[in-house]
C-alpha cells in the first residue's frame, strides 16, 4: 500500500476477529516502532507485546472505555524512559511517533488498531503499571489493541482550510478543489 493511501484510509479499529496476528506481522509492527524518529535519535523508548488474553482482559476491564482491548488478540504498550532522553521534555513526541508509525503500519498489512492514550491519564497509567508490573522509571504512554479487522470504517475527509495560513497567520492558503477519497 502507498504511504500516502495508507495516512488517508487509516481509521481507528475497535473490533476484531479471533484470529491471532502472526509473529511474522508482529515483527514487521515492531519495525515500524523502532524506524520511528525521535528527539536528537535519542529513542527514550520501551515496548511490551502483549499475547496474553488474561493481562488483555484485565486492561480492558480496569480501564473506563478501553472494552476492546478484552476482545483483541494483541496488544503493544508503548512506554518512555524519560532518563534516556537527549533533548529533555521531548519524549512524549518520540513516543507519539512512534505510535502513529505503528497504526500506518497495522493498517498497511490489513491490520486494524486503535491507540489508546495513557499518559497523562494516572488512573490509567496505574493500571498499566500493576496489570503489566511496569517499574517506576519507565512510563506507560500509550497502548494499541490490534487485529484482525471485523469492521470496515470509511475514510474521512477532514481537510479544513479554516486551519491553514499562508507565510503569515490570517493569510488565507489558496485552496484547490479536492477529490473526497485517495
Ligand atoms: C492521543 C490519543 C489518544 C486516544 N485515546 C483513545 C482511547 O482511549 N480510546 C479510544 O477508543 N480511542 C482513542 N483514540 C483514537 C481516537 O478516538 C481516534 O483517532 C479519533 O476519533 C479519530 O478517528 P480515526 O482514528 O478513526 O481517524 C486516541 C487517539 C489519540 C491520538
Amino acid at each position: 500500500m502507498e504511504v500516502r493511501v495508507a495516512i488517508a484510509t487509516r481509521r481507528s479499529i475497535r473490533k476484531y476477529r479471533e484470529e491471532p496476528v502472526s509473529r511474522q506481522m508482529i515483527e514487521q509492527l515492531l519495525d515500524a516502532l523502532f524506524a520511528a524518529p525521535s528527539a536528537m535519535d535519542a529513542r527514550p523508548w520501551q515496548f511490551v507485546i502483549i499475547e496474553d488474553r488474561g493481562s488483555l482482559r484485565a486492561l480492558g476491564r480496569e480501564m473506563a472505555h478501553c472494552e476492546m482491548l478484552s476482545e483483541a488478540p494483541l496488544g503493544v504498550l508503548i512506554c518512555a524512559e524519560p532518563v534516556r532522553e537527549r533533548a529533555p521534555g521531548f519524549w512524549p513526541q518520540d513516543c507519539a511517533a512512534a505510535a502513529e508509525n505503528f497504526l500506518l503500519a497495522a493498517h498497511a498489512l490489513g491490520l486494524g488498531a486503535v491507540w489508546i492514550g495513557l499518559y497523562p491519564l494516572e488512573e490509567r497509567v496505574g493500571v498499566v503499571r500493576r496489570v503489566l508490573r511496569i517499574p517506576d522509571p519507565i512510563v506507560p504512554f500509550s497502548l494499541m489493541a490490534v487485529g484482525h479487522p471485523a469492521e470496515r470504517l470509511p475514510p474521512e475527509n477532514r481537510f479544513d482550510p479554516a486551519k491553514l495560513h499562508h507565510n503569515q497567520w490570517g493569510q488565507p492558503w489558496p485552496t484547490a478543489v479536492r477529490k473526497e477519497n485517495p
